[in-house]
């Protein structure tokens, strides 16, 4: 399988709980590696911009509001088929629909507060990776 590069966020509803070092924990034991990361609280136009795709949807400003109601950890994550990986441990958008043992499953509340974002195909990796991070700011090992 090829080595990937994913971007992970730890929303606000998971980092006001203080379990950042839980879910990286969970990254790194199924063999992923955090090449960046940074803390950052969202302006409204951040999360407008990294959610733009979704700006029809009724839940837009939820979204909007939600994101940037608090501290966020961005990474980048790298590895096998690290893509797809990182999407079976975060679980169902919806909480209550995420499998067990899955970061969303064991972390999150509700649908509008899911405790974690994954880039959902190689496109949208290759966009959130660069809204967040510059090349000089990644380091693989
Ligand atoms: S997915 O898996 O990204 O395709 O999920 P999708 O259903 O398209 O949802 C896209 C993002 O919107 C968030 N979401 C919501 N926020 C607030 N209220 C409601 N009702 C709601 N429904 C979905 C969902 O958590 C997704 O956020 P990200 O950060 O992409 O996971």
């Amino acid at each position: 399988m090829a080595i990937e590069r994913t971007l992970s966020i730890i929303k606000p509803d998971a980092v006001a709980k203080n379990v950042i070092g839980e879910i990286i924990s969970r990254f790194e034991k199924a063999g992923l590696q955090v090449v960046a990361s940074k803390m950052l609280h969202l302006s409204k136009e951040q999360a407008e911009g990294f959610y733009a795709e979704h700006k029809e949807r009724p839940f837009f400003g939820d979204l909007v509001g939600f994101m940037t109601s608090g501290p966020v950890v961005v990474q980048v994550l790298e590895g096998e088929g690290a893509i797809a990986k990182n999407r079976e441990l975060m679980g169902a958008t919806n909480p209550q629909e995420a499998a067990a043992g899955t970061i969303r499953a064991d972390f999150a509340q509700s649908i509008d507060a899911n405790a974690v974002h994954g880039s959902d195909s190689a496109a949208s990796a290759e966009r959130e990776v660069a809204y967040f991070f510059s090349s000089d700011e990644i380091c693989p090992r």
